[in-house]
Order: C-alpha cells, then sequence, then structure tokens
C-alpha cells in the first residue's frame, strides 16, 4: 500500500495555499496516469505484477504498488490524503514542523470506531467517556467492549475536575474518548483542557470531530492522539454515502499495528463511496459557512417564536457550552434542536406540516433535516431514561441545511403556526 504523507503536493507540484478552501479542493489528488481530470474510481478488488519480482517487492514493501482492496485503493487514498490535509491544515507538531497525520478510510463511522477501539486497548483497560455520544458509541462502549474485559466510566466531562479525579483514581483508564459537539444535546466538552489532564496519565485522547468538521474545529491542535468522523455527515455532505475515517498523528503507529488492525478487521470503504467523498469535501468550507450562517439566523428567529419553550444552540450566548464551543469552533456549526410547549402532540404535527424542509434522521445534507426523537428515533427507550438525557416529549432535532434561509424560516413558521 502506498503511504504517502505529504498532502501539499498538488498536480504533482509543491504549492502551499494560504486558505482552507483552496487546500481542500486540491490536497491529495494526484496525476492520473491517464490524464483524466479526476482520480478515477478505481472498481478493481485487486491489483496486478509485471512479474514475480515486482509482486515480491510489492508485498516487502519496497514497491509502492496497491495489492489489495480492503488494504487499500488509488481512491481511497485521495480521500484520505484529502482528509489529512484538513484536520492538519495550520496545526504544528510538538517541534513546530507541520503536523503529518495518517488516515484510514472505512465502510461506516462506527467501522472507523471500531478499528479505534481494538486497535488500541486490550482486556482489563478502561475507556473514560462523556455522557452524551451517538447512540451507535454508546452503545460500542457499553454493550460490545464489556464482552471483551473493557469497560467505560461515564461522568459529566463538561467539568473538567471530574475527568482529573476519574484519571487520578483509576489507573487502568486507557483511553478518552469525546465527541463534541455532542450527538444528539449538541454539548461542547472542553478539547484542550481534558486533554492537558489526560497526557500526564499516559491516557491516549481521542475525538469524533463529526459535528463539528475540521473547516470549524481542529482537535490535533490541542494534542489529542486519533480524530474519528462519520464521513456520511457534513464531509460527503450530500447524503450519498456511509463512510467514516480514523486520523492518528503517530504515523509509525498507524503504519503498523494501526494499519494491520484496519486491513485485517475489513472495515475498508470501497472506491465508489470514496469518490463521492472527494468530490463532496471539495466544497466543504462554502457550504459550512453557509450551513452556518443559517443556522445562527434559525436560531435566533426560534428564540422569540411563541410555540417554542427552549433553544439548543452553541451559538446563543444563552447555551451553558457557548463559551467552550467558540473557544475550539470557527463557528457555531450547523446542529440544533429546539423544545415545543406543546410537547409530544406539537412535535408530531410540526413534523406532519413540514413542507420543503425533510422529515428525516441523518445530518449534514444540503437540505435542512428535522426530526422528533420521542416518536422517532427514542420512541423504545423508556420516558424517564429520555428525560435524563433531556430529550423531552417536544424535542425536535434541526440539521440546518443550505437552502435560502426566508424559505427555511417559511417552512417553519407555518409549521409551527395556529391552524
Ligand atoms: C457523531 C457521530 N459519530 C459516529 C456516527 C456513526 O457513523 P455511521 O452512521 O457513518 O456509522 C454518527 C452517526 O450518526 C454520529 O452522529
Amino acid at each position: 500500500m502506498q503511504l504517502v504523507a505529504c498532502s501539499y503536493i498538488m498536480a504533482d507540484q509543491k504549492f502551499f495555499p494560504s486558505g482552507f478552501g483552496s487546500m481542500a479542493i486540491h490536497a491529495g489528488h494526484a496525476k492520473d496516469p491517464r490524464y483524466a481530470h479526476l482520480t478515477p474510481i478505481y472498481a478493481c478488488s485487486t491489483f496486478v505484477y509485471d512479474n514475480a519480482e515486482q509482486g515480491m517487492r510489492r508485498f516487502a514493501g519496497e514497491d509502492p504498488g496497491y495489492i489489495y482492496t480492503r488494504w487499500g485503493n488509488p481512491t481511497f487514498t485521495e480521500a484520505e490524503e484529502k482528509i489529512s490535509a484538513m484536520e492538519s491544515f495550520g496545526v504544528q507538531d510538538d517541534q513546530g514542523n507541520p503536523l503529518e497525520l495518517k488516515a484510514l478510510l472505512h465502510a461506516s463511522g462506527m467501522a472507523a470506531i471500531s478499528t479505534l477501539l481494538i486497535m488500541n486497548l486490550k482486556a482489563g483497560d478502561k475507556v473514560l467517556t462523556h455522557f452524551s455520544l451517538y447512540g451507535g458509541t454508546q452503545e460500542i462502549l457499553q454493550t460490545v467492549l464489556p464482552g471483551l474485559g473493557i469497560t467505560a466510566i461515564i461522568a459529566d466531562l463538561r467539568d473538567p475536575a471530574r475527568a482529573e479525579e476519574a484519571l487520578r483514581a483509576d489507573p487502568a483508564i486507557r483511553m478518552l474518548y469525546i465527541e463534541t459537539p455532542a450527538n444528539p444535546t449538541i454539548q461542547c466538552v472542553d478539547i484542550a483542557a481534558l486533554t492537558q489532564l489526560a497526557k500526564p496519565y499516559g491516557v491516549i485522547v481521542a475525538c469524533d470531530n463529526t459535528f463539528a468538521t475540521p473547516y470549524l474545529q481542529q482537535p490535533f491542535r490541542y494534542g489529542v492522539d486519533f480524530v474519528i468522523h462519520s464521513t456520511t455527515k457534513f464531509l460527503n455532505g450530500h447524503g450519498t454515502a456511509i463512510g467514516g475515517v480514523l486520523l492518528g498523528r503517530d504515523i509509525e503507529f498507524m503504519k503498523t499495528k494501526g494499519y494491520k488492525t484496519y486491513k485485517t478487521l475489513g472495515g475498508n470503504s470501497n472506491p465508489f463511496d470514496a469518490f463521492l467523498l472527494v468530490n463532496g469535501m471539495k466544497t466543504l468550507e462554502v457550504r459550512m459557512e453557509r450551513h452556518c450562517a443559517n443556522a445562527m439566523e434559525i436560531a435566533r428567529w426560534l428564540v422569540d417564536h411563541p410555540a417554542v419553550a427552549r433553544v439548543n444552540y452553541n451559538g446563543l450566548a444563552s447555551h451553558p457550552d457557548h463559551a467552550v464551543a467558540m473557544r475550539q469552533m470557527r463557528h457555531p456549526g450547523a446542529m440544533m434542536s429546539f423544545e415545543l410547549k406543546g410537547g409530544l402532540q406539537a412535535g408530531i404535527r410540526c413534523m406532519d406540516r413540514l413542507a420543503m424542509c425533510t422529515r428525516t434522521v441523518s445530518l449534514g445534507t444540503c437540505d435542512t433535516l428535522l426530526s422528533h426523537p420521542a416518536s422517532m428515533t427514542h420512541k423504545s427507550v423508556p420516558a424517564e431514561l429520555r428525560l435524563q438525557y433531556g430529550i423531552t416529549d417536544g424535542l425536535i432535532r434541526m440539521s440546518v441545511g443550505m437552502e435560502n434561509v426566508q424559505d427555511i424560516l417559511g417552512d417553519l413558521e407555518q409549521a409551527l403556526g395556529g391552524e
């Protein structure tokens, strides 16, 4: 497998872009031997050798060619290089040099998280985490890992003192796992403060950066060891493929134990989805700017709406995590939730009346997506438990899209209005 470290080689010439947008468009692209403008979808399971000698050298890692798509593929490489460039853009390593990262492209966010956990943890280890996490991550930590002898300690990590207490009390903690902003509550934890606390204990820090994307937040800037994404969301940006990525700053580890775990677990992506991802990522900056501008305007409008009891958006000064979000994010993002005064029936009625916005559960696409957890994703969760996580009967979650903002507001107005 070809493991290319530098992402600033564009069309085979060195170029140092000044802005995130230029870098996102060009980084990772290698000139195609047949002069195709875009890196093709290399739809092949295996790669060939000119002779036995070349095959031997390739397996020995002396020839840079590809071997087998589960191990790597040129279309994956472009996506991996682009994401590495985005997460490291303008970030320095401990010696003050441009940070180098290694990315591994996966079939889903959950596949990337599985590789991360298995390549770092063993029986007896513990993972310290915040209580608000994507449901699938919570499930793997609380129901799958215990079968392997690995357990999770859950604390409110919005208060770093709680993290310090846990780290001091339990030397078996091997990993600090955070997701910020978190799904579904949009809570934020302080990446820099938590990483600083974890390091003296030799604890690995991993951060799920799905909601923010590297355009809004770069966790490696604060010293974290690993970043994961569900690329299904804003990175792909168009809802066309499930995908995930795992990035690490210890290049040697990522090329050896990390890579071995990845290729033997078999959670790799596929060339078609990688192609869709590459093209989606080129427009990340312009998409996020529009998503975030729309989100801010909508949040302010919702605050004043008579049918709305509460708006959860990090961009509002009233949000408890506003200060942390503004410290570590360029803009507060495009995810929010709001609570309707009329409870369950008001939530269902709002969903039923939507005319332009889309009723669905995912996030990060061009269109505005709304879901009503109490009647959809969390319908089977006992009400007391739901309420503990802040998921009230009238809560609506919204991934703000890129439509003209007056149209989103118009649709919300008629969905929330009387009669
Ligand atoms: C924050 C976060 N992380 C991870 C995942 C899992 O990603 P995937 O569905 O691509 O496996 C999701 C899915 O919604 C998510 O929201």
